[in-house]
């Protein structure tokens, strides 16, 4: 039988529209809001909305298999806190999230676009780490990881260059804390090294 996920998909916001997410309009409260960008299966994102109830999560993936995938596990455990949306994470950070609106910025393992003439494509850029710092509240964080080397350069030298951002905290290989997200479990299965990062957005003046 077919699961009603209504109840955690948001309604992208088009181009067109000149509007932002109300988050304590949809989620009914003002609980802090985390958000993550390219959830893939969702692992990570499910399993913190069930453990943290008084926290708001919100996914972003843009192939529409694991979108559908997300929603129907959320919906299935009837996570009130929870809600997924199909579009493109440049674009919900560049458009769709109100200033000061997000408690934690998640970004793991986004895709390396290891070509040359790929490396546009990145999510992790100088215009993203502004985005972020315009989106989160004083004291919020970003959390990053990559299995990627040249990526995790990139994500380090356009977070320590942003003055927004303080590092907290950095750990690479045996000392990278375990996550649970579906690609870093596959990754280390793999035998990969892991790139965790995270910055604290130093309060406005
Ligand atoms: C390598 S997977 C990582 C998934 C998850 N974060 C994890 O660690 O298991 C990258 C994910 O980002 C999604 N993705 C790629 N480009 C995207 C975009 N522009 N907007 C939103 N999601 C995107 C992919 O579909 C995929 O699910």
């Amino acid at each position: 039988m077919p699961v009603d996920v209504s109840p955690v998909v948001l309604e992208p916001i088009p181009a067109t529209q000149d509007r932002q997410y109300d988050f304590a309009a949809i989620f009914g409260n003002r609980n802090p809001v985390e958000l993550e960008l390219g959830v893939g299966k969702g692992r990570f994102l499910i399993q913190q909305a069930e453990q943290r109830p008084d926290v708001n999560f919100v996914g972003v993936e843009w192939a529409s298999r694991y979108f559908r995938l997300v929603a129907e596990r959320a919906a299935k455990r009837g996570l009130a806190n929870f809600r997924i949306l199909r579009d493109d994470a440049s674009h919900v950070t560049r458009h769709s999230i109100a200033p000061q609106s997000l408690h934690v910025l998640h970004v793991y393992f986004p895709d390396p676009w290891p070509k040359a003439r790929h490396l546009k494509r990145r999510l992790i850029n100088e215009l993203f780490a502004r985005q972020a710092a315009q989106t989160l509240v004083d004291g919020g964080r970003v959390c990053l990881a990559t299995d990627h080397e040249d990526y995790a350069q990139q994500m380090e030298a356009v977070f320590n260059a942003a003055p927004e951002f303080k590092q907290v905290s950095r750990a690479i290989g045996e000392d990278a804390p375990e996550g649970v997200t579906n690609w870093e479990v596959k990754f280390r299965q793999q035998g990969r090294t892991m790139h965790k990062f995270e910055y604290r957005r130093l309060p406005r003046t």
